[in-house]
């Protein structure tokens, strides 16, 4: 039988196993999920060693991951499949059609939290790999799979791994399958993605809740004062105000925004899909272009003061916001951090205390476009979906393929298999389980393309 074959035979058969994945509430950000996250890591590891890839799960100081290798010959490339299997928290679950760890199947997609980032794709990979073993007997290419639990906590501990672990995870590429489609039967290859900053923000007053009609006046509300701090972190035309925030933004190159040019693009449509009913952001660049190749700085959570039924007419002690800002070439999350906490301590009153948590991040990351690698994955990626696949940059990030640059030496294939609406992050995650099968056949037709190229 042909891996193909063995694929059609088996595709009921693999979405039963994928939910039975999807089951596991690996959540990596809250610590009621630890058992299930060592349960999830087993489950891969059991998986990989079912069909003999010899797996184990490893020890990270966080939470665990899978490592599994399968050696076909000195002579052939070596290829490093990195997802993960962590999911990010399913709240609100009201907002849910059904309980998020219980998948359904509806029009054609599968939902359930993880089901497209990333449980859906890596799985994709490994039935890849199953298909050349129950059937040819081996696979075209050697294969390593690192599968991690805590990309969506920003991989704190991968890096000391792999600057552990050298030798074991040399390879001559990675293979990532945590992104997007550019749209439905328009598959993409990324070139470039975005990287992150965040700090938190703090901002203190009285020592406890005062009467607001007693202190209102005379004290100043921490809450009135983050908000206008915030306020002031984006000017009128969507510019971030930051002192020197775009000294080391990278400007796009011909060839960079000839591909942009290249891609269809609706934008009533884009925004009909979001639910909100104006496009908004920084002045002079397309829509495209400001969530992939323009910096962006956003709240993500704000706390402070009274969130319970009816009214407490209080001058809140303190607020805080969460704050993220997308980083695009040159910049570093260290430098982004240090300029926020400067530009906020120079614009803050002195009658409040201000106190900025710096937590880093990633960088951004570009790959090469004019590789044999990508050339190789642009043909398993036509054979599959019948047309060649867009070149795009994506506006989100993934940690640790800097790492696999700056420590591997290794460049990195973004494939994404998922699509940009199927509720990553939010409620409904769902994944088209027709692209979890073209997902699927694209990997098989990977390592037949990846094994004819010389490193
Ligand atoms: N799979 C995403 C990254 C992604 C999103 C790539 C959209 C391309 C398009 C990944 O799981 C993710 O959510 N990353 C976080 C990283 C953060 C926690 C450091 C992100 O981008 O917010
Ligand atoms: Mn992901
Ligand atoms: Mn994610």
């Amino acid at each position: 039988m042909e891996p193909l074959e063995y694929l059609k035979e088996q595709e009921s058969d693999s979405l039963e196993q994928l939910k039975e994945f999807l089951r596991i509430p690996s959540v990596s950000a809250q610590s009621k999920y630890k058992e299930d996250m060592q349960k999830c890591a087993q489950w891969v590891a059991d998986y990989l060693q079912d069909m003999d890839i010899k797996s184990e799960v490893c020890e990270t100081g966080g939470h665990p991951l899978v490592y599994g290798e399968y050696r076909t010959s000195d002579d052939a490339p070596t290829v490093l499949i990195y997802g993960h299997y962590d999911v990010q928290p399913p709240d609100p679950l009201d907002l849910w059609k059904t309980s998020p760890f219980d998948p359904i199947e509806e029009d054609g997609y599968l939902i359930a939290r993880g089901a497209t980032d990333d449980k859906g794709q890596v799985f994709a990979h490994m039935k890849g790999v199953e298909a050349y073993l129950k059937t040819t007997g081996s696979i075209p290419v050697n294969v390593k799979f690192l599968i991690e639990g805590e990309e969506e906590a920003v991989s704190n501990n991968l890096d000391n791994f792999i600057k552990n672990n050298k030798e074991k995870l040399s390879a001559d590429i990675v293979v990532v399958s945590d992104s997007a489609q550019y749209g439905i039967d328009m598959p993409a290859i990324n070139y470039g993605l975005r990287g992150i900053a965040f700090v938190e923000v703090r901002v203190v007053g009285p020592d406890r809740d005062l009467h607001s009609g007693s202190y209102g006046g005379a004290i100043a509300n921490p809450v009135n004062i983050l908000c206008n701090l915030i306020g002031r972190l984006q000017d009128e035309n969507g510019r971030i105000t930051i002192d020197g925030f775009y000294d080391n933004v990278y400007t796009s190159t011909e060839w960079e925004k000839e591909q942009f040019a290249k891609l269809p693009f609706d934008e009533s449509e884009y925004l009909a899909s979001t639910g909100s009913h104006r496009l908004h952001g920084e002045k002079g660049f397309s829509t495209l272009e400001r969530t992939a190749t323009r910096p962006t700085l956003d709240v993500n959570g704000i706390t402070g003061g009274y969130q319970g039924e009816g009214a407490k007419t209080i001058i809140p002690s303190w607020a805080s916001a969460k704050i993220t800002m997308r980083l695009v070439p040159d910049m570093t999350p260290e430098e982004i951090c240090d300029k926020a906490e400067a530009y906020l301590q120079k614009i803050c009153p002195d009658y409040v205390t201000l106190e900025v948590t710096k937590y880093g991040g990633c960088n951004p990351v570009q790959v090469p476009t004019d590789s044999a690698w990508l050339d190789a994955a642009s043909c398993a990626v036509e054979s599959v979906f019948k047309v060649k696949p867009f070149f795009t940059k994506e506006g989100g990030s993934i940690p640790i393929v800097e790492t696999f640059k700056t420590v591997l030496g290794l460049d990195t294939l973004l494939i994404g298999f998922g699509q940009h609406d199927d509720n990553a992050h939010s409620p409904n995650e769902r994944f088209l389980i027709k692209d979890f099968h073209r997902g699927w056949r694209t990997s098989v037709a990977l390592f037949q393309e990846l094994s004819k190229v010389k490193g």
